[in-house]
C-alpha cells in the first residue's frame, strides 16, 4: 500500500487522481489532501478518503473547512506555502501528486524534491519557471519526478531502457484545441465559452485556454526540455486531433516509438501512481477500427503566436520562461474574466518579454522576483489596453 498525498485535490487532475485511487482499492492510502478555495469539495473528499492531514493555502479557507467538518477525528491542518517543508518531513509519504494549477506549485515542488520525495507531477508551470534548478535539486536529493501530463508521460515511457545519446527528436502531439480551424478574424472575436469547449479533454479553465492559444504546447516544450535534458530544437510539435498518440520519440537509426492510449487522463495518472508497477485498470482501451484513421498536421505559428514565444524563451533560458509563464497566467485570468480579448494574450506576453532582460543561471529567489515583476508588467500593459 503506497501512502500518497494529493495536492490540488479539488481540481480536474486531483479529482481524477482520487477516482483512480477509488478504483484500485488496497493499493493507495491517501495520507493528505491539499487545495486552495473549494472547501466544500475538499470536505467531501476528507469524508470519503479519511486523510490524516489537509494543506490549505490560507487561514480563511482553513477556518471554513474546520467549520464544515467540525471536530473530525484528528485531522491535522497545514496552512500556507511555508508549511510544505513540514508537510514533507513525514517519512511515511511514498509519493506526492502535484496537481496544483499555476505557479503556486513551485513552493511545494521545491520542498518535495528537497526532501527526496517521489513526485507524480501534473503541474507544468513550476518546471517552466525553474526547471533547471528543480531538476538539479531532484538529482541531488534523489527525488524521482514522474510525469502525469500525458505527453511527458508518453515520452518518458518511450525512453525506458533507451540510449539517450541516440535520441534524434521528440514529437509532442497537440490536439490543436477548439480553435484549430479558426481564421484570424474568428480568433479575434472568440468568446470564453468557445475557448472552454475543448473537443478532446475536460480540464481546468487555465489549461483549457492555454490549449486554445497553443501556449499549453509551448509550456510543454519547456517542460520536456527539463524533464528529458534536451535542447528545444529537437522538440517538434505535431497537431494530432484524435489525441490517441500522446507523444513520440525518434532515434538516430530512424526508429520511432509512440505511446498510445484512450484520451483519458486517468491512464497516465494511474501509471504515475503505480510506477514502477503496472496495475490492471478498468478504463476503456482504444477502438482503432472505430477511429479509422489518425491525422497529423503542422501547428500554425502565425495564428497561434504563443507557441513561437515559448520556443524563443526556451532558447533564451534564464528567467525568460518564468516571465512568459507569469504574463500568461495574468492574461488568461483577464481573458476568463472577460477583461481582455483572446488575441491580446500573445500580444501582451510579447510586450512583457520585450521589456525583460533575462537573467542567466537564476537562483530560486531570482525566479520569484522575475515572476512578481512579470505579473506587474502584464497588469500594467493590460490596464493600459483597457483604458485605450
Ligand atoms: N486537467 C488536465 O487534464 C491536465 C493535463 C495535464 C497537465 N495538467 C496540469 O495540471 C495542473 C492542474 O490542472 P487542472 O486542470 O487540474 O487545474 P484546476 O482544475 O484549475 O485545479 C487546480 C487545483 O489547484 C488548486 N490550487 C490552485 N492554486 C493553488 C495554490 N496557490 N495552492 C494550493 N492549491 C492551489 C485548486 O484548488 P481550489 O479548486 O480548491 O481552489 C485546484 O485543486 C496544471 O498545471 C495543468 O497544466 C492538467
Amino acid at each position: 500500500m503506497k501512502n500518497i498525498v494529493v495536492l490540488g485535490s479539488t481540481g480536474s487532475i486531483g479529482v481524477s487522481t482520487l477516482d483512480v485511487v477509488r478504483r484500485l482499492p488496497g493499493h493507495f492510502r491517501v495520507l493528505g489532501l491539499g487545495a486552495h478555495s473549494n472547501t466544500g469539495l475538499l470536505a467531501r473528499q476528507v469524508r470519503a478518503f479519511h486523510p490524516e492531514f489537509v494543506v490549505l493555502s490560507d487561514e480563511a479557507h482553513a477556518l471554513k473547512l474546520k467549520k464544515t467538518l467540525g471536530t473530525r477525528g484528528r485531522l491535522k491542518y497545514f496552512v500556507g506555502a511555508d508549511a510544505y517543508p513540514r508537510v514533507f518531513s513525514d517519512k511515511r509519504i511514498d509519493r506526492v501528486v502535484l496537481a496544483i494549477g499555476g505557479s503556486g506549485a513551485l513552493a511545494p515542488l521545491w520542498a518535495a524534491v528537497e526532501r527526496g520525495i517521489s513526485v507524480a507531477l501534473a503541474n507544468k508551470e513550476a518546471l517552466v519557471m525553474a526547471g533547471r534548478l528543480i531538476m538539479a535539486q531532484a538529482r541531488r536529493h534523489k527525488a524521482e519526478i514522474i510525469p502525469i501530463d500525458s505527453e511527458q508521460s508518453a515520452i518518458w515511457q518511450c525512453l525506458f531502457g533507451q540510449d539517450k545519446r541516440a535520441l534524434k527528436n521528440l514529437y509532442l502531439t497537440a490536439s490543436g484545441g477548439p480553435l484549430r480551424d479558426y481564421n484570424a478574424a474568428r480568433l479575434a472575436a472568440v468568446t470564453v465559452r468557445q475557448v472552454l469547449d475543448h473537443p478532446r479533454w475536460k480540464m481546468g479553465k487555465k489549461i483549457t485556454v492555454d490549449s486554445a492559444t497553443l501556449m499549453n504546447k509551448g509550456l510543454e516544450v519547456i517542460e520536456a526540455m527539463h524533464l528529458f535534458g534536451v535542447k528545444p530544437a529537437v522538440i517538434k510539435v505535431l497537431v494530432h486531433p484524435e489525441a490517441i498518440i500522446h507523444s513520440m520519440v525518434e532515434f538516430t537509426d530512424g526508429v520511432l516509438l509512440a505511446q498510445l492510449s484512450a484520451t483519458d487522463m486517468r491512464i497516465p495518472i494511474q501509471y504515475a501512481l503505480s510506477y514502477p508497477a503496472r496495475l490492471p485498470g478498468r478504463l476503456a482501451g482504444v477502438d482503432f477500427a472505430g477511429l479509422g484513421a489518425l491525422h497529423f498536421e503542422q501547428p500554425d505559428f502565425r495564428r497561434f503566436p504563443c507557441l513561437g514565444l515559448a520556443y524563443a524563451v526556451a532558447a533564451e533560458g534564464g528567467t525568460a520562461p518564468c516571465v512568459l509563464n507569469a504574463a500568461d497566467e495574468v492574461c488568461v485570468d483577464f481573458f476568463l474574466r472577460k477583461k481582455t480579448g483572446f488575441l491580446d494574450i500573445p500580444r501582451v506576453i510579447e510586450k512583457v518579454l520585450g521589456r525583460h532582460r533575462a537573467r542567466q543561471n537564476p537562483s530560486i529567489s531570482d525566479i520569484f522576483a522575475a515572476d512578481g515583476w512579470a505579473r506587474q508588467e502584464a497588469l500594467s500593459v493590460l490596464s493600459g489596453r483597457q483604458k485605450g
